[in-house]
């Protein structure tokens, strides 16, 4: 998988903060299984919002929070969350003192915004959401499901 190559069919404009929400809250209702998604867009592209969103839909009540210097924050839902902000990280040593292959293997929804930072310890199934800044101010959000619970899971949300 290439990065960067989104297909234009998973394009999406989102034009304010509640749309965002909304459709992080599409995603994570639809959440059945173990699932990876990768997050990946400039900083107030809102990363941190759609995982609002997704929190949400997971049925987790609790305020999400970035959790840029813990690195990890865990929520209890339908499936557990942990999400991860590793814009910090500059080393991925760093992840492996946090336990970090644990967190991956759990049956579990791992969201982790800046992804593309540690690319090389990933692996490749996953959600795939990259976030953007249009001219006028909106966002537009491209997603590429790699792999088998990534693709039931955009299955599911075109049907819905
Ligand atoms: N679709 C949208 N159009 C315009 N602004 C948005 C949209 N979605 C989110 N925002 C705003 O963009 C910012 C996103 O912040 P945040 O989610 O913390 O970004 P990130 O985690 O990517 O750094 C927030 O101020 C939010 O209100
Ligand atoms: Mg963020």
């Amino acid at each position: 998988m290439t990065k960067g190559q989104f297909g234009m069919k998973n394009r999406i404009l989102l034009k304010n903060e509640d749309e965002t929400k909304l459709f992080g809250e599409k995603i994570g209702s639809a959440i059945t299984q173990k699932l990876l998604i990768c997050l990946n867009g400039d900083l107030g592209a809102g990363k941190t919002c759609i995982t609002k969103g997704i929190a949400k839909g997971l049925g987790i009540m609790d305020d999400i929070t970035s959790p840029t210097f813990i690195l990890v924050e865990e929520y209890e839902g339908r499936l557990p969350l942990y999400h991860f902000d590793v814009y910090r990280i500059d080393d991925t040593e760093e992840l492996y003192f946090i336990g970090f292959d644990d967190y991956l293997s759990k049956n579990a929804v791992v969201i982790i915004e800046w992804s593309d930072k540690i690319e090389s310890i990933l692996p490749k199934d996953r959600l795939e959401i990259r976030l953007d800044y249009t001219e006028d101010g909106m966002r537009e959000i491209c997603l590429n499901p790699v792999g088998e619970a990534a693709q039931t899971l955009v299955e599911t949300m075109a049907k819905n």
